[in-house]
């Protein structure tokens, strides 16, 4: 586990794209596997800019999401398909074609994870899967639980993370009951992990996540036993070590 501290936020989404840009770089036909969230969103623009300057050639990269809300289309700009068109694809040479996300509106949610486990199995794995980090230590949207879930599936969401989207919705009944997220299985059989963590409010879960007990109570304590993990994070969220 190697853990790199930055200043701040935009240090640590230039780091982070530092480290996602040398796998396009040296392997063009990488799989890249992405996250959501608030905290990745300056290390995609760093990494659109450098494709503005001629640095990046996204034309033979696959991509590989980690989850969607479902009952939302792609066209929802809640969803996770609308949020990685918007903070990447559409300003990259990716072809979409190459881009994968859970299809949250799959009649068969069940088959669509089996499918979505194939389409994983089928790039060879994923080179790199940047992930971001619940302040529960979740991942993807692996919550705390008795058992570590393997491939991709249908979670129930908790009360607590409907009441925190709820204000991205309407209403609190807009806000989606279950999504589809890759298993930590999924996760650990990348390559490489890149994890990003951003500010005070992370401090604790860092320090519980990466130096306590390995447990499914805390999904991202996982992570001390996969053999290549990059920690990209600023002063405040290693400020508890
Ligand atoms: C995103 C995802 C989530 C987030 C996590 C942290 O695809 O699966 O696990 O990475 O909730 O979110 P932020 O970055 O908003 O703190």
């Amino acid at each position: 586990m190697k853990i790199y501290s930055t200043k701040d936020y935009d240090a640590m989404s230039r780091k982070a794209a530092d480290i996602l840009a040398s796998h396009v770089i040296l392997k063009p036909d990488c799989v890249l596997g992405l996250a959501t969230g608030s905290t990745p969103i300056g290390m995609y623009k760093q990494l659109i800019e450098w494709y503005n300057q001629g640095v990046l050639d996204f034309s033979l990269v696959h991509t590989v999401n980690l989850d969607e809300y479902r009952g939302l289309a792609p066209t929802h700009d809640q969803s996770y398909r609308y949020f990685m068109q918007h903070n990447l694809f559409d300003h990259v040479n990716v072809k979409p074609e190459n881009t994968n996300v859970p299809n949250g509106l799959a009649a068969d949610p069940e088959a669509e994870c089996a499918r979505y486990d194939q389409v994983i199995d089928s790039l060879g794995g994923t080179d790199v899967q940047v992930l971001g980090m619940g302040h529960n230590g979740h991942i993807g949207f692996n919550e705390p639980a008795d058992h570590f879930p393997l491939g991709t599936h249908v979670v129930d969401l908790t009360d607590t993370t409907i009441d925190a989207n709820a204000r991205f919705f309407a209403t609190r009944d807009d806000v989606p009951k279950q999504a589809l997220t890759m298993g930590v299985k999924n996760i650990m059989q990348s390559r490489h992990i890149l994890v990003v963590v951003s500010g005070a409010d992370k401090a604790p879960i860092v320090k519980k996540a990466f130096f306590g007990p390995v447990t499914p109570q805390v999904p991202a304590s996982i992570l001390q036993l996969h053999p290549n993990v990059s920690i990209v994070a600023d002063e405040a969220a290693l400020s508890a070590l």
